[in-house]
């Protein structure tokens, strides 16, 4: 079992990320975070197995149990599925102190988690993440929101769960698409924060495809510091650090745009991303082009995307302006300038980003 502890300057908080390979340890970890009488539980159809073991532990907790199941996909995060959640908490009686349990990927997380910040005025909330994404990114740091039809996650709050129980266990089910979209996130982290986890993502990158468990307690235990780590230091992403994180994502946003959300998992679209946004920063002389050439080489081992469709240029360059990421005429992104470590790049030219683009 790994403890990450994630500091929080507003009100001197703290909570802990559990990485742990169990269920049993979450009915003792939820009592020692909060003091709730009921819990509510929100799963898809698709970790329900997993929600009724999460069940399972807070009903040994002492708590009275009520849930909620959804079908599962980005199309549920919306108001709509918002609002069904809030009747049917205000049917069980939900109050102040009822703890709202996520228990599934980011899409469950960041509704369930919307909901909590929401409902009441805001309700604990406990993430119990099921996806190696949700795992090392959406479940730590309390960003939560729904989509609105004019784009992603428009309507959102920060709200900070009292604890994050990552049990690996859960990866055992995930679809291989998936697992890898999740990688994506993590190469992420080891080209823009970490030259160590890199390293060890090539060489381990074999037993990670396996799921060996320890390389995946590992990978799982490393990134969840690293965003801790960020997000204690920015925690509402206004002092930069916390838009480092956001490496690939201005092109990979764009990618997902122009495919309408549909074929492209958001993984796949960052992995993209991060090609692109390697390659503009060899062409700027900010990063050898032994770097990105690494970089491309782990991606594609882990059988993510690594050229973009071809769509066109103006549509890409006009969605990548309108990410909510950049400020002005130019473009923000965040561009590595050297294996572990990137900057925040407030200069680039629509040509540097049509040239990224292309590749021969
Ligand atoms: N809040 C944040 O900071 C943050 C950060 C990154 C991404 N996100 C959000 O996260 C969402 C994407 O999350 P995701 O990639 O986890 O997708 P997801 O929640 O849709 O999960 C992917 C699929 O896997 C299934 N699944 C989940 N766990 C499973 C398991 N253990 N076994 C079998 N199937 C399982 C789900 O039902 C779904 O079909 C997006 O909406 C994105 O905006 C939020
Ligand atoms: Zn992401």
């Amino acid at each position: 079992m790994d403890v990450v502890a994630v500091s929080l300057a507003q009100n001197n908080r703290c909570y802990e990320v559990i990485v742990a390979d169990d269920w049993q340890g979450l009915g003792p970890f939820i009592r020692g975070c909060v003091d709730s009488p009921h819990a509510f539980v929100v799963a898809d159809t698709n970790t329900l197995p997993l929600a009724g073991a999460v069940q399972s532990a807070l009903l040994d907790a002492g708590h009275r149990v009520d849930s909620a199941v959804l079908p599962p996909g980005e199309s549920q995060k919306t108001l709509s599925s918002a609002a069904i959640l809030y009747d049917q908490l205000s049917d069980v009686g939900a109050g102040r102190d009822t703890l709202v349990v996520a228990v599934g990927g980011g899409v469950i997380g960041d509704l369930a988690g919307f909901v909590a910040a929401t409902y009441m005025r805001g309700l604990p909330l406990l993430m119990v993440p099921t996806t190696l994404l949700a795992m090392v990114d959406s479940s730590v740091g309390g960003k939560v929101a729904v989509n609105h039809w004019r784009a992603k996650n428009l309507i959102g709050a920060f709200h900070q769960p009292i604890g994050v129980w990552a049990n690996l266990i859960a990866l055992v089910t995930l679809p291989d698409r998936e697992f890898r979209c999740g990688l994506a996130e993590v190469v992420k982290y080891g080209v823009v924060l970490d030259a160590e986890l890199f390293d060890y993502l090539e060489s381990r990158a074999e037993s990670i495809l396996d799921r060996e468990p320890s390389v995946l307690a590992h990978i799982v235990g490393r990134s969840c510091r690293l965003k801790a780590d960020i997000v204690t230091r920015d925690e509402r992403e206004t002092a930069g650090a916390r838009a480092i994180l956001n490496y690939g994502h201005t092109f990979g946003h764009a990618f997902e745009q122009a495919a309408a959300y549909e074929g492209w998992r958001h993984g796949e679209a960052v992995a993209v991303g991060m090609a692109c946004a390697a390659r503009l920063a060899v062409q700027r002389g900010l990063l050898s082009r032994d770097v990105a050439e690494r970089q491309q080489h782990l991606l594609e081992r882990f059988g993510l995307p690594v050229v973009p469709e071809a769509w066109p240029l103006d549509g890409i360059v006009a969605a990548m302006r309108h990410d909510k990421k950049s400020l002005g005429s130019r473009l923000r992104l965040v561009l590595p300038d050297r294996l572990g470590h990137a900057a925040l790049v407030g200069d680039v030219s629509d040509e540097e980003v049509r040239q990224a683009l292309q590749v021969e």
